[in-house]
């Protein structure tokens, strides 16, 4: 793998691969753009060719062409490297440890996919009344019907099924692609056909939805080679161009919102394909944009599907917000229908998804009554318990408890004689453990530059308790963040410079420390030996 690497870095230049993403300067050794990520007002997103590196100074993060293509793209260290290796004609096959047969089955499958979907659309152009369904029922315009490859699979049990072994594909090559039924027959038939595409743009599967009414509405590619239900995010492929340009996301319930939003110009829609959402699903998002805004159906499984998504969302520092306003429409798709400028508007106008949820969880409760004050408490409380921010979580208990009208300290005392009888319950084994805070960026910013003072400054007066890394890159990385850091300092002190830093560090670390440690002693017994212990460490803390 890692001579591959080589091999690929050899043949693309970093200007070229970064620059498709951002316009880049000269500046003295080194190129200059603005983040890809963030709204930086200078530029500060910097690239090294000689050394074939990059560094985003406002996001904080940095790399070689892979972990670029990786963050930017928001895909895994597998797919970035095919990406590469097709842009840099090299062969991953030939250098691949892994099962060459798996590798040439998954080839096949693709290609069965590719010319499936290629015979699907040429027999939506042929058949009349889908084309009504496709383009006046669902009001696609052709735009749209090209840029999503829809199409339609015929009614007869074996028409994909001939033209493709006529083609030389072979039955098990049709099942490894997920389009044969367990009679060996087509596995679709009399549908209309929506591609998976994949990040990279691989056709995966499809999702395949009944013209017209009858069971099941939708019948969808299962697990395959290829294809992985809980990670795939349906219409990401054609979205995170918008989603990283714009800064947000909108997760749509149904494939068809998806569509249908981005004929109406919002782009950034994206589906988890009927499926809840899962970690991986949530966690590929995260890395694309902080700002997930959700539109889901306002009835149960809406609910539900927030509340999982705020359970989700825990560290991954996420700004979750519901869009609700659909005018009466039960799905985005339906709102569009009606007017595309109201969705538009819809999506800007946005509340906060714990907000939303408090506001359903009231609903169908009268809260002057004390059973429904229980009620709305026991939800409300196991609600804020995923928020891991402390004054995003005191904030919202003072607006609950005022909602109730009692003191918020009866609310916090029932909020941890839960939290301690979920624990209990929670058979000791397999109760995990709250994770220690992240590091935050401002802190892990000076750590980088007090490194690079230690190996580029010199530094010895100071002592800075930070182990060098042994990466090269990160090393590389370290010399560009302090030449930025020193780009317009004259004369610049590197004692002094360290000695300031390193004091500026220990007071922002203890007070991350001392949050981390007032976290952990709310999930503590008070009567308890470690809760002396973290006290005594908070105080110690405090008057040091
Ligand atoms: P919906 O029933 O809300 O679909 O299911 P929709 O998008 O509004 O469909 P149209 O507008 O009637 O065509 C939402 C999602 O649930 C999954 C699909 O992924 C669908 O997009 N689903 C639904 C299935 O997988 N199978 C089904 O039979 C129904
Ligand atoms: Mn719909």
């Amino acid at each position: 793998m890692n001579d591959a690497k080589e091999e690929i870095k050899s043949r693309l230049s970093i200007e070229d691969v970064v620059g498709r993403y951002v316009e880049l300067k000269r500046a003295g050794r080194n190129l200059k753009g603005h983040s890809p990520w963030g709204v930086d007002k200078t530029p500060s997103f910097m690239v090294s060719p000689e050394k074939g590196i990059w560094h985003d100074f406002s996001a904080n993060k940095g790399g070689d062409i892979f972990t670029f293509v990786m963050e930017v793209e928001g895909i895994s260290f597998k797919d970035a490297m095919e990406k590469l290796a097709a842009e840099a004609g090299v062969d991953l096959t030939k250098y691949r440890g892994g099962d060459p047969n798996i590798t040439r089955r998954k080839l096949r499958a693709k290609e069965a996919l590719e010319l499936a979907t290629r015979y699907y659309q040429a027999c939506l152009a042929r058949n009349r009344n889908v084309c009504e369904y496709v383009f006046y029922k669902r009001n696609l315009n052709r735009g749209t019907v090209r840029e999503f490859k829809i199409g339609y699979s015929p009614a007869s049990g074996k028409a994909l099924y001939d033209v493709l072994t006529k083609r030389d594909f072979k039955d098990q090559e049709l099942r490894d692609a997920g389009l044969l039924n367990q009679y060996g027959k087509d596995m679709f038939r009399d549908r209309m056909m929506i591609p998976f595409i994949d990040t990279t743009g691989n056709i995966i599967g499809f999702t395949a939805r009944i013209v017209g009414k009858g069971e099941p509405k939708y019948l969808n590619t299962q697990d395959t080679i290829l294809f992985n239900k809980s990670r795939f995010i349906f219409g990401l492929h054609n979205a995170k161009e918008s989603i990283r340009k714009n800064g947000f996301v909108v997760i749509v319930e149904g494939n068809m919102d998806v569509i249908s939003s981005h004929q109406a110009g919002v782009k950034e829609a994206v589906a988890t394909s009927g499926t809840a959402m899962t970690e991986q699903q949530i966690k590929a998002l995260s890395n694309l944009t902080s700002d997930i805004r959700l539109a889901y159906d306002g009835d149960e499984a809406g609910v539900k599907a927030t509340e999982r998504a705020i359970m989700l969302a825990g560290d991954l520092g996420i700004d979750l917000t519901v869009i609700s306003d659909y005018h009466g429409a039960k799905d985005p798709d339906e709102l569009i229908q009606k007017d595309p400028k109201l969705w538009q508007q819809a999506v800007e106008e946005r509340v906060p998804a714990v907000d939303w949820l408090l506001q359903k969880y009231e609903e169908n409760l009268n809260l002057r009554l004390a059973p429904d004050k229980k009620k709305y408490s026991d939800v409300a409380l196991k609600l804020l318990g995923y928020i891991k921010d402390e004054v995003e979580r005191a904030t919202y208990e003072e607006k609950v408890a005022k909602k109730l009208g009692i003191e918020v300290e009866i609310l916090r005392k029932k909020g941890t004689r839960l939290t301690k009888k979920l624990e209990e319950s929670a058979n000791s084994k397999f109760y995990k453990k709250p994770k220690t805070t992240i590091i935050p960026d401002h802190i892990k910013k000076m750590e980088n530059s007090l490194l690079a003072l230690k190996i580029f400054g010199g530094v010895t007066k100071t002592k800075i308790p930070f182990d060098v890394p042994e990466e090269e890159t990160k090393i590389d990385e370290l010399e560009l963040i302090f030449s930025s850091d020193h780009e317009n300092i004259k004369d610049p002190d590197y004692e002094k410079e360290a000695a300031e830093l390193m004091g500026r560090y220990n007071a922002e670390y203890k007070k991350e420390r001392i949050k981390e440690l007032n976290e952990k002693l709310s999930t503590v017994d008070e009567e308890s030996t470690e809760y002396d212990k973290i006290l005594r460490e908070i105080t110690d803390l405090q008057k040091s």
